[in-house]
């Protein structure tokens, strides 16, 4: 793992979208895993600063989202279906048929969940995918126990986890229960990762990332053992990570 050591949240967003536009503007063809949650809409709002000054084009560029609540349209303005057209697709000009985000209103939600990772594979699999992480160490929705062999998959949220995200709903009883996300072993065939840590809440997911053993018992830790991953976390989400030149190994 390689660590881009920044002051704060608005630098992390910063270098995350420069490294990103790196690839969008030196390839001809790109697929992007995309993630939501608070962390990257810094980032997302750079890529749409960037697009308004620059023009920088996203016809070429296609992305998956990790994960999508169980139970909500696409028109529920807390579902990330929602989120993504906010926060980003309707600011550029990524074409709306390459966008892809599981459906967590599917029929078949088993299905769904095959259908997706057969989609991402028939595209070549992702080129670079950004990530956050739970205070739990969760990536995705992938919450503690789960198999790092895992494809995407049907999940029950930690009561952790939906507390942390009752802040975008009216109360924690309107979180849904469930969700659809990408596995680990689905995030994994990613040719490169890039994570995103900013801020206090972090401070123990990022020590055990950097410290901890590799485990089910914290998602994120499988990340230590891809070739190619890239951590921009702040100095708040560092601040209890004693040995930081074991990130850069
Ligand atoms: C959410 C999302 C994850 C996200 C994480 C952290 O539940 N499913 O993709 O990375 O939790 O969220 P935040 O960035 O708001 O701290």
């Amino acid at each position: 793992m390689k660590l881009i050591e920044v002051k704060d949240y608005h630098e992390m967003s910063q270098v995350a979208a420069d490294y990103l536009l790196s690839k969008v503007k030196t390839s001809d063809k790109l697929t992007l895993g995309l993630a939501t949650g608070g962390t990257p809409q810094g980032l997302y709002e750079a890529l749409i600063n960037d697009h308004n000054q620059n023009r920088t084009s996203y016809q070429h560029v296609s992305s998956f989202n990790l994960d999508e609540y169980i139970g909500l349209s696409g028109k529920h303005p807390n579902s990330y279906y929602h989120y993504m057209n906010d926060h980003l697709f309707k600011h550029i000009d990524i074409d709306s048929e390459n966008t892809h985000i599981p459906s967590g209103k599917a029929v078949d939600l088993q299905k769904e969940c095959e259908a997706y990772d057969e989609k991402i594979r028939l595209h070549g699999g992702i080129d670079l995918q950004i990530l956050g992480i739970g205070s739990n160490g969760h990536i995705g929705f992938n919450e503690p126990g789960t198999s790092f062999e895992s494809n995407t998959h049907i999940v029950e949220l930690a009561e952790s986890t939906r507390e942390a995200n009752a802040r975008y709903f009216n109360s924690i009883d309107e979180v849904p229960a469930q969700a659809i996300t990408m596995g680990i072993s689905s995030i994994m065939k990613s040719k490169e990762i890039l994570l995103l840590v900013s801020g206090e809440a972090k401070q123990v997911a990022m020590k055990k990332l950097v410290e901890g053993e590799i485990s089910e018992n914290f998602p994120a830790s499988i990340l230590n053992r891809h070739e190619h991953v890239t951590v921009i976390a702040d100095q708040e989400a560092l601040a209890m990570v004693k040995g930081l030149e074991l990130l850069n190994r």
